[in-house]
């Protein structure tokens, strides 16, 4: 364990687990907040909400390997662990677990967690294998740090979904809190991958929050024709070239079932690729 200024910093399974451990036994409620680091104010908003909810709040980076395609960024995910703790310092963390790819899948791992309907639609189609991977290291997480509270971003909305279903399917005694995903002030969703747009595609990029705006405005106008509203999205899109889109689609905010007739509560979700930067962002209508 070492200290970074005021922060702890873990790196091993068991030390975070009996430093917690201690925490509880000291009736202090703790709050976690998994991350893969390159923070943004998302990131920070989230750990905010974990501070006011819990007495501790664990935040843990940890670029996963099992969630991410042969062909995805995980060589080039952005990996500042010095920029990290700075961006977090004056949010009062009281650790940051920090393992290394082998203290969490050490040699002969071979027990994954899948969330068998919910994985399966949206981003699930598109990357095979990747709720698998996020469901499996969030348990794993969840029973090394044992949280009372665990806080994620409605930015990855079947991610949230699904970590929901795994601690109410397996018992989990873990409150699971959702935030609203935050934007630039030109709309624009933060994320980690916003670094790899150059300028004319950040400029593009912009058309994703455009068109889920859009879908909202007309629904509330009274559209509820779901395959209209998509269509009115995807030319969106396309007006500002962006033609490689994995869905547009709108679909039950819990079950995520397709929905001919959209109605309040449902989600619009969108994925759609930039060259090579895959950007996702969704819209409650
Ligand atoms: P990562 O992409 O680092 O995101 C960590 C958390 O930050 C997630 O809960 C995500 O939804 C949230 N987040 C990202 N951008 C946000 C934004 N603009 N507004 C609000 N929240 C935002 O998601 C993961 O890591 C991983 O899959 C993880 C859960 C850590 C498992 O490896």
């Amino acid at each position: 364990m070492t200290d970074k200024g005021s922060i702890r910093i873990v790196n091993t399974v068991k030390e975070m687990q009996s430093l917690t451990n201690s925490m509880r036994n000291e009736g202090r409620a703790i709050s976690f907040v998994p991350t893969m680091g390159a923070l943004h104010e998302g990131h920070l908003s989230l750990m905010r909400a974990a501070k006011e909810k819990g007495d501790f709040v664990v935040v843990s980076i940890f670029v996963n390997p099992t969630q991410f395609g042969p062909n995805e960024d995980f060589e080039k995910y952005t990996r500042d662990l010095e920029g990290d703790l700075k961006k977090i310092e004056e949010i009062g963390i009281g650790a940051v677990f920090f393992p290394d790819v082998n203290e969490i899948y050490p040699d002969g791992h071979e027990t994954y967690v899948e969330v068998e309907k919910l994985q399966k639609p949206l981003c699930g189609e598109f990357r095979p294998g990747h709720f698998k991977g996020v469901a499996t290291v969030v348990l794993k997480l969840f029973n090394i740090v044992k949280p009372d509270i665990a806080v994620f971003g409605e930015k990855d909305y079947q991610q949230l979904q699904i970590i929901k279903k795994m601690a109410r399917d397996l018992h989990l005694e873990i409150e699971i809190v959702g935030m609203p995903i935050i934007r630039e002030e030109d709309g624009l969703a933060l994320s980690s991958r916003n670094a790899y747009l150059s300028l004319e595609e950040r400029k593009r990029a912009l058309a994703l929050s455009k068109s889920l705006g859009e879908i909202k405005r007309s629904f509330n106008e009274g559209n509820k024709d779901s395959s209209q509203l998509v269509e009115l999205g995807i030319k969106i899109l396309k007006e500002s070239q962006i033609e490689d889109i994995d869905y547009l689609e709108i679909r039950d905010g819990k079950t995520l079932e397709t929905k001919e007739l959209a109605k309040p509560g449902d989600v619009v979700a969108v994925a759609a690729r930039l060259e090579n930067t895959r950007l996702i962002d969704n819209t409650k209508l």
